[in-house]
């Protein structure tokens, strides 16, 4: 049992959230509630990062003040965490004054101690991410992160001297291999940003005014990030103890065991963050992680391209459970995820209703049908039911071990394959026959005990990541209060559940969406008389039809996609074929992007024998053209076809 200090990015309230800033803060969440369980003292962060020209400006164009404008967004982003249960201890807004005099403070201090001088800016800025930069970064002219328009800018500043701390933090980088993780974004922050050499960075602005003001010198704001990043110990009660209430919160929680970020806020986290807290002679927090995107239709969702997907929607339309569920557990996470409602409905059908909640009902209905509703004593376990007692106990140790490795979505991976073992246990124990043999009454009372007491575990194994389920499923079990609040090395143990316990059979927990099939494409039939003919004229080096349709090609969706860790060439890539989901490694990465490739329709040989590369399991290859100049182009459907159908 230690502390566990977990922070969410502090996001701009320029617009409501969507579902990607949903995407983020449930991962938190579901660590926040796995720390708590296991016991840990846990500090769960989120806020706003309401200064800055992107906010001003933001304002201006609805013809409100910034304050008027950010207090009513902000309103709207605390009614999302409400309604998605969002378990944090606190939130900060950059705006509150415990937060601002104290960002006063450090400024004052780095001035102080020779760390903040002043002098003249000159180079780019991007506005919508707030970051400078230097001509030579620029990618076409353009913001490197985002490809939006930068503005030139020309004004007197304040600067960090970055520079001195460059080579420290190098050396930390280096020594603190979990620093930054996955580790890809680590060699992109030393590769790109430390080794070629750091510059000292503008600190203040002074063309617009909503920021907070430099105590010294007030028509210079702070710069935002400087601002921004500091909410992680202003929230703690940095530098002074202003906080009465909590008044030894920084003692206790700081270092932080992990920001949460995703990938393109990254650099600020584990370059400008960690100088900052040198300069300030503070421990630097345990980890970054950076997470990746939910992307719609192949983009980056934002409201300025207006592909954005409202939460709150989703939460009307599924309920609370099924949104959490979906964001924890489709995408890998640290990879990028292509987000759909097909996708979302997909998950609700087949993992929450088909098999966790036929789980449940089965469970109960024969709990009720062959033992009047009460859960019976078992007799001595056999060889089918210690598979499943060992896999539920496999089972958590498989949770715990995915979750101190951020695998969130493995941690429900592994929940829900006990859920399946269960449903096949039940198959195999066959119940139903069992009770209509009166000499079998104790081994029926010891498959209906397993059944009941795995279920009992698994909604116990749920409690970090589903907030409504594992209570219903207690419920439904007879049992008082809720998974949450047992002790967890009690709650896990097998046979906690008692003997006698009346049970109470509900409503299913999560109904089957419903979905119109979309129409079938149409299929190229093949015309046997044509077949004849190129049958007729084969020759040595060609090839029948019949020996072509060997090759199983495939229309497959690109799920998620990562680069392959040490490799220039290769990208991983989860795919769907049809109800089934593969994983393909391909030698593409000096082409395409691992982002841009999620969402895409490839094609790939579906037959092919499993190999490995690099020692990651690749099923099936994809098709893609190359020319002697060495391009190389995928192959696509030229309609949307639907992933799954055969290529012929
Ligand atoms: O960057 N997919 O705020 P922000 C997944 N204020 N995650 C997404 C996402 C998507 N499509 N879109 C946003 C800022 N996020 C700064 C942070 S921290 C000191 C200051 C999540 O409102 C993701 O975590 O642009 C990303 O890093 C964050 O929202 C950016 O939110
Ligand atoms: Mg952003």
């Amino acid at each position: 049992m230690g502390k566990y200090y977990i922070t969410t990015p502090i996001y701009y309230p320029s617009d409501n959230l969507h579902i990607g800033h949903a995407y983020a803060t449930v991962n938190a969440d579901a660590l926040a509630r796995y720390h708590r369980q296991i016991g840990d003292d846990v500090w769960f962060l989120t806020g706003t990062d309401e200064h800055g020209q992107k906010i001003q400006r933001k304002a201006e164009s609805v013809g409100v003040s910034p304050q008027a404008y950010v207090d009513g967004i902000v309103a709207n982003i605390k009614d999302l965490w409400k309604r998605l249960q969002i378990s944090n201890d606190d939130f900060i807004r950059t705006t509150e004054e415990r937060h601002e005099k104290a960002v006063q403070m450090i400024f004052e201090k780095l001035y102080e101690q020779g760390d903040i001088y002043k002098s003249e800016y000159e180079g780019w800025y991007c506005t919508p991410c707030e970051a400078f930069w230097t001509a030579r970064q620029l990618n076409d002219g353009n913001c490197p992160d985002c490809g939006r328009g930068v503005e030139l800018v020309k004004e007197e500043s304040y600067f960090f001297r970055a520079s001195k701390y460059a080579d420290r933090l190098i050396k930390y980088i280096e020594e603190n291999p979990d620093f930054i993780q996955p580790v890809s974004r680590k060699n992109e922050m030393l590769n790109n940003f430390l080794k070629p050499g750091l510059e000292d960075l503008c600190v203040s602005r002074t063309t617009f005014n909503w920021g907070i003001k430099v105590p010294f010198d007030p028509k210079h704001v702070v710069y935002v990030w400087l601002d921004a990043l500091s909410n992680y110990i202003t929230a703690l009660g940095y530098p002074a103890c202003m906080d009465a209430e909590h008044p030894d919160l920084f003692q206790k929680y700081w270092p932080a065991d992990l920001h949460l970020v995703g990938k393109e806020i990254v650099r600020f986290h584990t370059i400008i963050w960690p100088i900052i807290l040198m300069a300030l002679g503070l421990p630097l927090p345990k980890k970054v992680f950076g997470h990746g995107w939910l992307v719609l239709d192949g983009g980056k969702m934002s409201k300025s391209k207006g592909n954005v997907v409202d939460p709150l929607v989703l939460i009307d339309k599924y309920g609370i459970d099924a949104v959490r569920y979906y964001l924890l557990r489709e995408t890998p996470f640290g990879s990028d995820g292509s987000y759909t409602e097909e996708a979302l409905i997909l998950r609700i059908n087949t993992d929450l209703a088909n098999d966790l909640g036929n789980l449940l009902h089965r469970t109960l209905s024969m709990i009720e049908k062959f033992n009047e509703g009460v859960v019976p004593k078992p007799g001595a376990y056999q060889d089918l039911d210690q598979q499943v007692i060992k896999l539920s106990q496999e089972s958590l140790a498989e949770l715990k071990s995915a979750m101190d490795k951020l695998e969130i979505h493995g941690a429900l991976a592994a929940v829900f394959k006990l859920v399946s073992r269960t449903n096949k246990y039940i198959d195999e124990a066959a119940p139903w026959a069992l009770a209509r043999n009166p000499d079998l009454r104790e081994r029926l009372n010891t498959v209906l005990y397993t059944m009941s007491e795995t279920l009992r575990l698994i909604a116990v194994y749920l409690v970090p990541f589903l907030v409504e389920t594992p209570a219903k499923i207690w419920k439904q079990l007879g049992l008082s209060g809720s998974p949450a609040d047992l002790e967890y090395s009690d709650a896990v143990k097998w046979g906690w559940l008692k003997p006698g316990t009346v049970t109470k059979k509900g409503e299913p927990i999560f109904p089957r969406i419903e979905i119109e099939k979309p129409k079938e494409g149409p299929t190229v039939e093949q015309q046997p008389a044509v077949q004849e003919k190129i049958a007729e004229k084969q020759s040595s080096d060609q090839i029948t039809i019949e020996e072509f349709s060997k090759i199983d090609l495939r229309v497959a969706k690109v799920i998620a996609a990562e680069k392959v860790e040490g490799s220039d060439k290769l990208l991983k890539l989860q795919v769907k074929v049809g109800e089934e989901e593969r994983q393909i490694v391909a030698g593409i990465a000096l082409h395409y992007q691992a982002s841009e490739m999620v969402g895409k329709e490839i094609v790939i040989v579906a037959n092919l024998k499993p190999a490995k590369l690099r020692g990651i399991l690749s099923q099936g290859m994809l098709l893609a053209a190359s020319n002697t100049e060495g391009q190389l182009s995928l192959l696509n459907p030229d309609k949307i076809i639907g992933e799954g159908s055969k290529v012929r």
